[in-house]
């Protein structure tokens, strides 16, 4: 959470230190802040609580000379989200901005109040500021500062650190949060992600644990978690500017839905030979793991990448005859699950490869001494990095807080990786491999077909946008897209929705249906129709409003029972959960529009969640 920037430039400081918290906002967006050093080494912040534009009106009431800086954009984790609590966070010559929590920062806080240091706010935050400017006063120097001072921090942090009188110096530190270095002609940036940097830069370094950097215009030093001077790749950064643009359209979200086909395909495409109809995983060692001798597959995930992985536990265990368990990050790392060592596998699935939870859960499962595989949509984020084996998505920057292109990219990425576990151990034939194979290169030409459908669902968003709860049922495979169907009407239209497996309606929540509450029923014509259909109807029979997600063939053996129908095109059921994804997604989509909220950055929500 949060996104940090810095940078050390020839050119006004402020424009640019505000244009790339504007990449970040996806990161947070509770408070956004900056401070500079003008050419006299004088510092000076602005601040301001909530959106960017509030910092960008106060600096324009009142403008801020300089072309060095640093930048935060808050997912407040301590104190509200008042200009007092807003980074950066300034004692004495230091200011700086911070991404992650400092846990042992109350014994710290402590120890500086009795040397005489005094606290503005209540944030984790000020107490580093504190820390390092007690250190200068002890007579180190800046660099020297800053080690010694996150030598003494626990928890998570990236942060980036100004000082009043140097303006060609620029500090960074990074442990558990991301932190990338821009490399640019005469001017230095530092950045939580590539986007931060992007129109600066396309040459980045990513910063490993531990690690400390030192900027100046013309250089920067890194130093390793032992201090130890360390050279790091510098990678080129492809297209990740226009990744941040919106285009024609109205909304990241919008847009990302819209994206759909090709970073479906694109995915589809780096997991599959097509000329040979077969799966072949992509990357370095992607033989690593021999699928014939795993005997039993752990799934684990947050929020949307969960949903992704129940999907797939179905795929796991069709395709490939695989024992699955599916565990949410938050629980499994606390509860000392009982794991098989012994031929047991645990899969991570992530879009930003950051969340807090999902790492720990990666580590939980490395020192036990599993084999550990991650599907990831950032190549450079911690759990790419730690993880035995990396399967790529390839669904490209994700700027909506709401995730709908990596979760369908994650889809498809793990629809081929079951595929690829069950030829290793000789569970399906290759004419069921060439089927298969088929049903996911022939996804992204669905995908467009049922993007068609937008207008429709727009109109239908108008009605479900008047209820206060609503419901999402389905089974078997499409049970998971129930779930991510009401957790993405949750979370971008805040109207309360619950997902549930159709044949548990009459458990309990039958007793929720009323003429006030649309149930959306994600039911293609498959072998579980029959089933649905009666659940369909003993909603309608208690006058629920039903909308009914289906093909051709389901939308006419409903009938008119449904008040509205979403018909999608017919699809190999292998991919079905792939493509119902898409109407799910329009109509949170439609519905948040419809409600007026903040799409792209619903309240109390950030992107990356790097705390537990
Ligand atoms: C919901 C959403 C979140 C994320 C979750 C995990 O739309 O985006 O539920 O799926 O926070 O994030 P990653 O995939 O980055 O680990």
């Amino acid at each position: 959470m949060c996104g940090i920037i810095g940078i050390l430039g020839n050119e006004p400081a402020a424009p640019r230190l505000v244009d790339a918290l504007k990449r970040l906002e996806y990161r947070g967006y509770d408070s956004a802040g900056i401070a500079t050093i003008d050419a006299s080494g004088k510092m000076d912040r602005r601040r301001a609580p909530g959106k960017l534009n509030n910092l960008d009106e106060a600096i324009a009431a009142d403008p801020l000379a300089g072309n060095q800086g640093i930048g935060h954009t808050r997912w407040a984790t301590h104190g509200l989200p008042t200009v007092g609590n807003a980074h950066p966070h300034v004692s004495g010559p230091v200011a700086v901005v911070h991404n992650g929590i400092i846990e042992n920062f109350r014994e710290l806080r402590q120890e500086l109040e009795a040397e005489g240091h005094q606290f503005e706010t209540e944030t984790d935050t000020e107490t580093i500021a504190h820390l390092i400017a007690s250190n200068l006063k002890k007579g180190m120097g800046e660099v020297e500062a800053v080690k010694a001072g996150v030598a003494r921090l626990h928890g998570a942090f990236a942060l980036a650190l100004l000082f009043e009188g140097r303006s060609d110096l620029l500090v960074g530190a990074r442990k558990g949060s991301p932190l990338a270095i821009g490399v640019g002609e005469g001017e230095m940036f530092l950045g939580s992600d590539a986007l931060a940097v992007a129109p600066f830069t396309n040459r980045v370094i990513y910063l490993e644990e531990g690690d400390v950097c030192v900027l100046s215009h013309e250089s920067y030093e890194i130093f390793d978690r032992k201090d130890k001077p360390v050279e790091r790749a510098v990678s080129i950064v492809q297209g990740a500017g226009a990744a941040a643009e919106k285009g024609n359209y109205r909304h990241f979200m919008q847009k990302e839905i819209f994206e759909q086909p090709d970073s479906t395909g694109r995915t589809i495409g780096a997991y599959t030979n097509i000329l040979r109809q077969t799966v072949e995983l992509p990357g370095e060692g992607a033989d690593a793991i021999d699928w014939s001798e795993v005997k039993y597959l752990y799934m684990i995930a947050c929020g949307t990448a969960h949903f992704a992985t129940r999907v797939a536990e179905y795929w796991f265990e069709q395709c490939a005859g695989l024992p699955v368990k599916t565990d949410i990050a938050s629980e499994f790392r606390y509860r000392e699950p009982a794991l098989a060592k012994e031929g047991g596998l645990a899969l991570f699935v992530s879009q930003s490869g950051e969340t807090a939870d999902t790492l720990a859960a990666l580590r939980y499962c490395k020192e036990q001494g599993l084999k550990t595989a991650a599907v990831v949509n950032v190549p450079t984020s911690s759990i790419a990095r730690e993880a035995d084996l990396v399967l790529p998505t390839l669904a490209g920057p994700e700027i909506g807080v709401a995730s709908t292109k990596a979760f369908t990219a994650q889809l498809a990425a793990l629809a081929a990786v079951a595929i690829s576990a069950g030829r290793a151990r000789e569970q399906i034939s290759r004419d069921a491999e060439i089927r298969l194979v088929r049903a996911l290169t022939e996804l992204p030409r669905l995908m467009s077909t049922t993007l068609q459908l937008d207008e429709r669902i727009a109109e239908l968003s108008r009605d479900i946008a008047k209820a206060s709860d609503v419901i999402y049922l389905g089974r078997g495979v499409h049970y998971p897209i129930a779930l991510e169907g009401a957790l993405k009407l949750k979370e971008v239209s805040y109207i309360h929705a619950e997902g549930y497996a159709s044949g548990e309606l009459k458990h309990g929540p039958i007793a929720l249906i009323d003429e006030e509450t649309p149930v959306v029923f994600v039911a293609p014509f498959d072998g579980l129709f029959d089933k649905s259909l009666s659940n369909l109807q003993e909603v309608a029979a208690r006058r629920g409003e039903v909308v009914l997600i289906s093909d051709a063939a389901g939308v006419r053996a409903a009938g008119e029972t449904p008040a509205s129908r979403i018909e999608l095109p017919d699809c190999d059921p292998f991919i079905a959960p792939i493509l119902y994804s898409l109407p799910i997604q329009m109509l949170a989509y439609h519905v948040a529009v419809e409600k007026g909220t903040d799409v792209d950055q619903p309240r109390n929500l950030a992107k990356s969640v790097t705390v537990e």
